[in-house]
C-alpha cells in the first residue's frame, strides 16, 4: 500500500460529504470471486465469452450458459464479503451521502450492507423474461423448475438478469451512476480495468464536471491519467485504513 498516496487521499475525504464509488470486479477479488476472466478457469476454459454471455450463445445452447451462470451463483453464494465491502458499508454514516455504482453482478455490497449500490452490469442472482414479458425473479430459489426455466407468463426462456456483450446498459441506471458520479465531492474508483465502456467513461464524466477522482488498485489502470490521487493496493487493505477511524460527521 502506498503511503503517501493513502495520506493524500485522506485529507482530500476529510471535508467531503457526498462520496461517491465506483466498482468493479478487484472489489470483489479478496472474496475469492474470480473476475470475468478467471471465471473461465477450469471446466470453462473451453467455452469463449461470446458463448457464454451473449443473446446469441444463450439462444444457441441456453443450458450450457444457464449452468455456468448457476456454477457463478454458487461461487458468489460460498463468498463473504471483504474488509473493503465492509469499510464501505460502515463508511456511509459519516457522510451525508455515500453512493455505490458497482459493474460486479455477486451483490457483495448489498450483503456487507451498502444500501441500493447501482448495478450497472445488473445481478446473476435475480433472473428475467428473455422476452422481456415483465416476468422477474429477485431469488434463485424463487425460479420455476427446469435447466433453463422457462418463464410460466410466455413460455420463453428465463435468463440472468445481466449486461452481455452487445447488449446495452439499462438507461435509466445508466443515467443515475453519470448523476451519481457527476453530482458528488469526490468519485473513488476502486477495483476495475478501465477498459469496459461505458462504465469506464464515468470517472473522465465525473473529471469534466470537476469531481476529484481517486482510483484504488494494485495495479495500473487505463483511467490512471485522470485521476487526482493513486492509492497503490487493494481494496480490503486501502478502503478501512482510508475510511475507518474517520470522525463522525453531521449531516449538512
Ligand atoms: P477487470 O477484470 O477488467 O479488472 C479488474 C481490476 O481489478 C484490475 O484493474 C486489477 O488490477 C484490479 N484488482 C485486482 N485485484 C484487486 C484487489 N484485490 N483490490 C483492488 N483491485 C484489484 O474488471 P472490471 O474493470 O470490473 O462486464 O471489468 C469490467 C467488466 O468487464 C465487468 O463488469 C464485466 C467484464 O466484461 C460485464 O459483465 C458487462
Ligand atoms: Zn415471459
Amino acid at each position: 500500500m502506498s503511503g503517501a498516496g493513502l495520506e493524500a487521499a485522506k485529507s482530500m475525504l476529510a471535508a467531503v460529504r457526498r462520496l461517491a464509488v465506483l466498482t468493479g470486479a478487484g472489489m470483489s477479488a479478496e472474496s475469492g470471486v474470480p473476475t470475468f476472466r478467471d471465471a473461465q478457469a477450469g471446466l470453462w476454459r473451453r467455452f469463449d465469452p461470446q458463448q457464454l454471455a451473449s443473446p446469441e450463445g444463450f439462444r444457441a445452447d441456453p443450458a450450457l450458459v444457464w449452468r455456468w451462470y448457476a456454477w457463478r451463483r454458487e461461487l458468489v453464494a460460498a463468498a463473504q464479503p471483504n474488509a473493503g465491502h465492509l469499510a464501505l458499508a460502515q463508511a456511509a454514516a459519516r457522510f451525508s451521502r455515500l453512493s455505490i455504482v458497482t459493474q460486479n453482478v455477486d451483490g457483495l455490497h448489498q450483503r456487507a450492507g451498502s444500501r441500493e449500490p447501482i448495478e450497472i452490469h445488473g445481478n446473476i442472482l435475480r433472473s428475467r423474461c428473455l422476452a422481456e414479458c415483465g416476468a422477474k425473479y429477485e431469488r434463485p430459489e424463487d425460479l420455476p423448475a427446469g435447466e433453463p426455466p422457462r418463464c410460466p407468463d410466455c413460455g420463453s426462456w428465463l435468463r440472468p438478469d445481466v449486461v452481455w456483450f452487445g447488449e446495452m446498459l439499462d438507461p435509466g441506471r445508466l443515467l443515475a451512476a453519470e448523476e451519481v458520479v457527476t453530482g458528488a465531492e469526490a468519485l473513488l474508483v476502486v477495483g476495475t480495468s478501465g477498459l469496459v465502456q461505458p462504465a469506464a467513461g464515468l470517472p473522465a464524466q465525473a473529471r469534466r464536471a470537476g469531481v476529484p477522482v481517486i482510483i484504488v488498485n494494485p495495479r495500473p489502470t487505463e483511467i490512471d491519467q485522470i485521476a487526482d490521487l493513486i492509492v497503490t493496493g487493494t481494496a480490503a487493505a486501502v478502503l478501512p485504513a482510508l475510511l475507518g477511524g474517520m470522525a463522525a460527521r453531521g449531516v449538512g
